[in-house]
């Protein structure tokens, strides 16, 4: 593979795992990242690093000076209450700088696209294990603004020379088992981020949000997925987008099993050896029962092994992690 694989997003949760699974691959890298919500000092060094917003004129010089053939795409905005409230920040910094990034690599030719979407695509799914070909349905413009953008590089892959992987992902958390990176992100609303917080004393306790669902004990199921096999994924799909530039995809990314919140808080009991104090609450707006991903797609076209779906290990690297953010000062 000539030239480099541009990660927008790369100083942020997900895309610095994907820049360490493209290094630790053998693949050159640069990140282009306006640190609103990321950190420099997340990326790896082996990576070049420019300080630009992916909607800005002057990537296009950037694919040039560093001969980009591939672009990984996780910038943008992911908290979904805050697209209830201001949809149009996510129209902006998820569909419109999108599309300008799009248009950046059709204008440079740029041959192979991997873009970060979202099961919340699917809004509240019509059944679970989900299938790539269930209904898109999104109930919140976060869902909507991904939807948008795998319908552009749907129409552009067909116009234009570019083929594109589109992952689906379900809940992501953990860390790098190495401990090179893990999620920094300041006011995160994810729970196991949120119990690892609790665990390490940055908030008092762990909110339940609805014990009322239709699961098996009242609170949301959900497909928690290690970011590090998430990161082997995305190396997984840019194979297969050089092997097969005609074709484009499509895939869910979880491992096919969910997790109560209350099996989550056990698990996290379970890992630090503490009782972390839980308040039930009521239910989050918009929160599904249960988000399960089936991933028989994925796991037939690519050449990807999911390691790490363990939940407790999952937790142990997230509250590794989350130690390491307080010796650090952050
Ligand atoms: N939850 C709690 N307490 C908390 C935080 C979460 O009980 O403090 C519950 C939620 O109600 C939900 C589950 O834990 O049942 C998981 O919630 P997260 O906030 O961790 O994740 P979501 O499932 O809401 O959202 C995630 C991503 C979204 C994405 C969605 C699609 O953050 O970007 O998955 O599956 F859209």
């Amino acid at each position: 593979f000539d030239g480099k694989v541009m990660v927008t997003g790369g100083a942020g949760y997900i895309g610095s795992h994907a820049v360490l699974a493209l290094l630790d691959a053998g693949f050159d890298v640069v990140v282009i990242d306006n640190l609103v919500t990321g950190f420099d000092w997340a990326v790896d060094p082996r990576a070049s690093f420019v300080n630009i917003a992916v909607e800005d004129a002057g990537v296009r010089n950037v694919i040039r000076e560093h001969e980009v053939r591939a672009i990984m795409h996780f910038a943008g905005s992911v908290v979904v209450p805050e697209s209830v409230s201001n949809p149009l920040k996510y129209y902006r910094n998820n569909t419109a700088a999108t599309r300008s990034l799009i248009e950046s690599a059709v204008a440079e030719g740029v041959p192979h696209f991997i873009f970060s979407s979202t099961a919340a695509t699917y809004g509240n799914p019509t059944k679970v294990p989900i299938t790539e070909s269930d209904p898109q349905a999104p109930i919140n413009p976060y869902g909507m603004s991904k939807l948008m953008t795998e319908a552009m590089l749907h129409d552009v892959s067909a116009a234009h020379p570019l083929n594109y992987g589109a992952l689906r992902y379900f809940n992501v958390a953990g860390a790098d088992p190495e401990g090179r990176s893990g999620q920094s992100t300041v006011g995160a609303t994810h729970l196991i981020k949120i119990a690892v917080e609790a665990a390490t004393g940055k908030r008092a306790a762990v909110g339940v949000f609805g014990t009322d669902f239709p699961t098996r004990d009242g609170t949301g199921v959900r497909d928690y997925i290690h970011v590090s096999d998430l990161a082997d994924a995305h190396v997984a799909a840019l194979k297969q987008l050089i092997a097969a530039p005609a074709e484009s995809f499509t895939f869910n990314c979880g491992y096919g099993r969910g997790f109560s919140v209350l099996e989550v808080l056990d698990a996290v009991d379970r890992v630090t050896n503490m009782t972390i104090e839980r308040r039930v609450e009521g239910r989050r707006a918009g929160d599904p029962a249960e988000l399960v991903a089936d991933n028989s797609a994925i796991l037939a076209a690519l050449d990807w092994q999911p390691k790490r779906a363990e939940l407790d290990g999952i937790v142990r690297d997230a509250l590794a992690w989350e130690r390491k953010l307080a010796e650090m000062g952050k």
